[in-house]
């Protein structure tokens, strides 16, 4: 029987799985147990720190239902969602910056009328959208699915509201680009919320002194067939958590000058009779494969 100190010990976990059959989950395994057991070694985890981790993840699971996602929170405050992103978006070539996907992705985003109002019931300052969808060379891609999410004027996503069964989405639709790749809507502006903090995750921020705010953004995923699916925020210019973004997802090309504007109407003709504000970004695909990740609570992917 052999007898294994502790670094024969990762030696011979690692063989253990010398005969998988698939070698890349071989190979994702064997550096698991490579970078697991070295964090053990370096910080000489004592068993009660080693019951807190279980705890804590067992928690973090339990914490999960169809629309709430609390390991994906776990990724992005601990900057692992943001680097899966760096390491697998290197090159942009001019493609519009990536940023995490986040926890609230969840429900029937609708295929909705340019132009409509997605945050109607909502009270807040109003807001008016207007984008465009291109390949890297400024040629307009049409007929492309954008879902967009956005949290309220005070700071929570519909899934987060004790209604959200009976109400459905608000703040959350999808548009399809017209034949210039154009596509608007109108909405109010967001605002910089805290993640949710009646969970592990947010205890962990909280216990760690670290705060738990994101700055004020857009949600847009943009899946045109042919291209990368591209996952990202439009951040409001001037919020003061851009530096300080609890889940690291600010990159300064994602970040928009929200113009403030009293024009009587909108750029659509829709009446304004108080000051709105108006966001314009334009979103660059890069070509590429690569499946969109389903939202939560949404049983099968739709076919983009
Ligand atoms: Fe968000």
């Amino acid at each position: 029987m052999p007898q294994f100190n502790e670094t024969e010990l990762t030696a011979a976990v690692i063989r253990s799985f010398e005969d998988a059959p698939d070698a890349r989950a071989k190979f994702l395994l064997q550096e698991l147990v490579k970078s697991l057991h070295d964090y053990v070694r370096r910080t000489d985890l004592t068993f009660e720190e080693w019951n807190y981790a279980i705890d804590f993840l067992t928690r973090t699971g339990q914490k999960c239902t169809d629309i709430r996602q609390e390991f994906i929170l776990l990724s992005d405050v601990l900057g692992v969602s943001m680097l899966v992103d760096a390491v697998n978006h290197r090159d942009r070539d001019g493609a519009t910056e990536t940023t995490v996907l986040g926890p609230f992705y969840v429900g029937e985003h609708k295929v909705t009328p340019h132009g409509t109002d997605i945050s109607a019931d909502l009270p807040g300052e109003r807001m008016f959208v207007q984008s465009r969808v291109t390949d890297l060379k400024g040629k307009p891609l049409a007929g492309v699915p954008v879902d967009v999410w956005h949290a309220d004027d005070d700071g929570f996503y519909d899934s987060q509201k004790a209604n959200y069964a009976t109400q459905g989405p608000s703040s959350r639709a999808r548009f399809i680009t017209d034949a210039e790749g154009k596509f608007h809507f109108r909405t109010i502006l967001p605002c910089s919320y805290p993640i949710p903090t009646d969970g592990p995750v947010g205890e962990m921020i909280i216990q760690t002194r670290r705060h738990a705010m994101r700055p004020a953004h857009v949600h847009f995923l943009v899946n045109a067939r042919g291209y990368e699916p591209l996952i990202t925020h439009v951040f409001m210019e001037g919020d003061k958590y851009l530096d300080s973004d609890v889940v690291f997802g600010v990159k300064d090309e994602l970040v928009a000058k929200i113009e403030r504007r009293t024009d009587a109407v909108m750029p659509d003709g829709t009446p304004a009779s108080e000051p709105w504000h108006l966001m314009t970004y334009e979103f660059h695909l890069k070509p590429g494969t690569g499946m969109a990740p389903a939202p939560l609570g949404v049983k099968v992917a739709e076919d983009a």
